[in-house]
């Protein structure tokens, strides 16, 4: 009894010293890929901050045109500033996306085509994560509305390029989360019942299933696609909740920075041979388990057949 108690009082200490070890476990992916990217065109969605700023930094170091597209220009010029003096690189350039709105998703996607001949990396980075129940400007719960149905979207007018300027990447950051997700076709918009945490796991579900439905689709086309977790990384996407932002603190050695939060999503977009692994979830750069609902198929289907009907896309 009396060792417990010990133990007890001496596990915080422990975790405290052993707090460095435990991080570099934690984040021991790393890309590892020399690829260079002279001439090759990425699009970064979220790229202002976090994981997707860092993201994009690496495309941009390596030599691509970087796209940032972001909610807030402003913000975005200044990290474009920013990765411009740090990489040396000139293309690094911001436009205006918001993806609860598809108004501004067909907007960018117009302007984009228009000006753009290829564009060979997607990065779907962008979330939103345990927001209060919301709706995007179009109606949709706001987790499944932007890490999903906003994505989607991107995705297909986007998809034309990509298949033109193969071979070509798409990656899709989802989470561990998904873990704890469902697809409740009867609540899709969370009327019926809602929990913030829940939705988000939805989401990432979604981001999944996704993923293996338009790998499925695009097999032979030369377009390939991957879903990753990042790992536990400080970023913004805690914003919307207090608690989050404690538990985040509280374990802040543990958790990953967003630069190694980066790794696996290059890992994805940059590293040769993976073309065969498509449609595949990773972690640490590994490819990684998925729950037994994202590997369901008809799940998948049917998922990608509503996504067209609520946003207006023929469904084929
Ligand atoms: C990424 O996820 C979005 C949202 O779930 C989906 O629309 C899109 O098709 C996915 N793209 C890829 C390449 O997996
Ligand atoms: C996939 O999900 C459907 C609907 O929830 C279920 O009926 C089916 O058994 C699942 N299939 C597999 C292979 O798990």
């Amino acid at each position: 009894m009396v060792v417990l108690l010990l133990l007890l009082l001496l596990l915080p200490f422990l975790l405290y010293v052993a707090a460095p070890q435990i991080r570099k476990m934690l984040s021991s992916g790393v890309c590892t890929s020399t690829v260079q990217l002279p001439g090759k065109v990425a699009v970064v969605t979220g790229a202002n901050t976090g994981i997707g700023k860092e993201t994009a930094k690496e495309l941009a170091q390596r030599g691509a045109r970087v796209y940032l597209a972001c909610r807030d220009v402003q913000k975005g010029e200044l990290v474009a500033k920013e990765i411009q003096t740090m990489t040396g690189n000139q293309q690094v350039l911001v436009r205006k996306l918001d993806l609860s709105d598809t108004k501004s998703i067909r907007a960018f996607a117009k302007d984009f085509l228009a000006e753009e001949k290829h564009l060979h990396i997607l990065i779907n980075n962008a979330g939103v994560m345990m927001c209060p129940y919301s709706k995007t400007a179009d109606g949709f719960e706001m987790h499944m509305g932007v890490n999903h149905l906003g994505h989607f979207l991107l995705t297909h007018l986007l998809l034309g390029k990509l298949k033109e300027s193969a071979p070509s990447r798409i990656v899709n950051v989802s989470s561990l989360a998904h873990h704890l997700g469902r697809i409740h076709f009867h609540n899709l918009q969370g009327e019926k019942f809602y929990n913030s945490g829940l939705a988000y796991c939805h989401s990432k579900l979604a981001n999944i299933l996704f993923t293996k439905e338009l790998a499925r689709r695009l097999k032979g086309s030369g377009v390939t696609t991957y879903s990753v977790h990042p790992g536990t990384v400080q970023s913004e996407l805690t914003r919307h909740s207090s608690f989050m932002k404690w538990m985040w603190q509280l374990f802040s050695s543990f958790i990953k920075t967003p630069q190694q939060g980066a790794q696996t999503s290059l890992h994805c977009a940059l590293t040769e041979g993976l073309e065969i692994l498509s449609g595949n979830h990773f972690s640490d750069c590994h490819v990684a388990w998925v729950s037994a609902q994202a590997r369901n198929e008809t799940i998948a289907r049917r998922l990608w057949d509503v996504s067209c009907d609520l946003l207006g896309l023929p469904v084929d």
